[in-house]
């Protein structure tokens, strides 16, 4: 386990076997806008003006060149423009440099930290975005990897460096959420990375438990046989068609008063969508064990919360089941009835992450919750819409729904609102039952947002579409192929704005 410091140094005369300096790609030679390189500056001013380092985001410069009485190596990495900069940029520049250090096989390195800019005032806030791109650059999943695992040698030890005066009571709150993040969001990449045969609903709750215990957390869950006897309709249809159980698992996290009214926290986690009878095809079907994806991250937000001693009450919701086409499944055409009582016509199996996510909602009321947001890799629309780096959101409250924003903003995992017209409520007409689960392809995701909020009273309610960032096709230095993690740093600066 890769271990952090925080020291304030003067960075020309700290002795560690490599010092990483981030440099914007405007920073001039003479280097008159950052002072604390002063004493480095005879060495990376040659290299700036012989244009051998241009500091486009990413790039990475070694430079082998000891520095008595300080850095044996100073390894230069890229912010590019100052201009572009925010909380995704720096993280990934952090990765790149933990990535940078142990691709030079060195056991221990140290990090200047980069100055404030516009955007990023506060040095925390600075510190804690560079631990959390230094942990998630380190980040591998090779818990199934029998052969060359461990191989090469991750950095063991970095001194996070400051010049000058910053509060360290303050540093170390941020670290500490820094450490905590990072722990949460490799736990929930880790969940979406393992395989579909190893990751049933039963695992789910297995995880949820051990999550519950070690953090303290209550738990409660609602086996498939109890979802019958209390009519969640909508639920079952998608749990009946597998051999293995659906439940839905709630878990409770109280930091505040008895009588705060907690937010709900909805985590779409279907651990395999072959799409039912609706059967996806071979491309579609492909990475749909990521379909788990929301409810990882509302296990380890919670467990997160809960490290973080942070002062809200908290309910995560989490139906998990198999959507599987068998002699059991459900058919389309058929008509169920959710545990709202309203009826539902099942158009397209397919569309199942609305039909558990209703009796979700459902259920979350019986918590008397102030807000309800829920999670869920809902519809392929949202990456034609907004790719795979930028989440959909649509809720019913303004004041939510702006609070959502900001944290994207400062979380890095950005989101963008999509209108939540009722218009097109009547794409999901249905000739024989209260409404439909599909309709058309137009405006795919609002159609489902527009279902689920038939589901929702008058509360208020945001949704989160990650179905375009819940996985990524390429690596990146803090994000490798696989699940993502997106929303637990969302989340949890929504809660530090609370
Ligand atoms: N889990 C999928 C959505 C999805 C697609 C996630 C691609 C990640 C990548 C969801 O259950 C689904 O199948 N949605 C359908 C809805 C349609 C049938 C109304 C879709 O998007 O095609
Ligand atoms: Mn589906
Ligand atoms: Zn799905």
């Amino acid at each position: 386990m890769m271990k952090l410091e925080f020291k304030i140094a003067d960075p020309a005369v700290f002795k560690t076997p490599a010092l990483v300096i981030f440099l914007f790609s405007d920073d001039k030679p003479g280097l008159r806008k950052r002072p604390e390189l002063k004493g480095l500056k005879r060495v990376i001013n040659p290299r700036l003006k012989a244009g051998d380092f241009t500091a486009e985001h990413l790039a990475v410069l070694g430079l082998f060149q000891e520095i008595e009485g300080g850095p044996e190596r100073l390894i230069l990495v890229g912010l590019g423009p100052e201009r572009n900069y925010g909380p995704e940029k720096l993280r990934a520049a952090a990765a790149k440099a933990a990535q940078s250090a142990s691709g030079y096989n060195l056991e221990e390195t140290a990090v200047l930290l980069p100055p404030q800019w516009k955007g990023l005032e506060n040095p925390e806030e600075v510190t804690g975005i560079t631990a959390l791109g230094l942990r998630l650059g380190l980040y591998r999943y090779d818990e199934l990897k029998t052969r060359n695992k461990g191989k090469t040698k991750p950095v063991h030890k970095i001194t996070l460096i400051a010049t000058g005066e910053t509060a360290k009571s303050r540093t170390a709150a941020a670290l500490k959420k820094a450490e905590v993040t990072a722990g949460a969001i490799a736990y929930a990449r880790d969940l979406v990375n393992r395989p579909s045969n190893m990751l049933k609903p039963s695992d789910l709750e297995k995880e949820s438990r051990a999550q519950a215990r070690r953090y303290g957390l209550k738990m409660k869950v609602i086996s498939q046989e109890e979802a019958k006897r209390r009519k969640m309709g909508a639920f079952l249809a998608v749990a009946q068609g597998s051999e293995s159980p659906g439940r839905i698992i709630v878990l409770q996290y109280h930091g505040a008063g008895q009588k705060t009214k907690p937010l709900a926290l909805l985590g779409k986690a279907i651990t395999f969508d072959s799409g039912g009878i609706n059967l996806k095809p071979t491309t579609g079907i492909k990475n749909m064990k990521t379909d788990m994806a929301a409810g990882a991250v509302v296990i380890a937000v919670l467990a997160a919360a809960a490290r973080l001693k942070l002062k809200v009450n908290l309910v995560g919701i989490i139906p998990a089941a198999e959507n599987m086409p068998s002699g059991k499944a459900s058919r389309p055409g058929d008509v169920i009835t959710s545990m709202a009582g309203l009826n539902v016509e099942i158009t397209n199996t397919d569309a199942e992450g609305r039909l558990v996510l209703a009796d979700a909602l459902t259920l979350a009321h019986e918590y008397n919750p102030r807000a309800v947001i829920d999670l869920a890799t809902l519809t392929g629309a949202v990456s034609v819409a907004l790719g795979n780096k930028i989440a959909g959101l649509m809720g019913t409250d303004p004041g939510l729904v702006d609070k959502l924003k900001q944290a994207g903003e400062k979380s890095g995992e950005r989101v963008w609102e999509l209108p939540l017209y009722e218009d097109y409520f009547d794409f999901l007409k249905s000739e024989v039952a209260d409404f439909s689960n599909a309709g058309n392809r137009e405006a795919g995701t609002i159609q489902g947002a527009l279902f689920l909020k038939q589901f929702v009273p008058e509360i208020p309610w945001a949704h989160l579409d990650i179905a375009g960032t819940a996985r990524a096709e390429k690596s990146t230095p803090d994000i490798p192929a696989g699940g993502t993690g997106f929303g637990v740093n969302l989340l949890l600066h929504f809660l530090y704005l609370n």
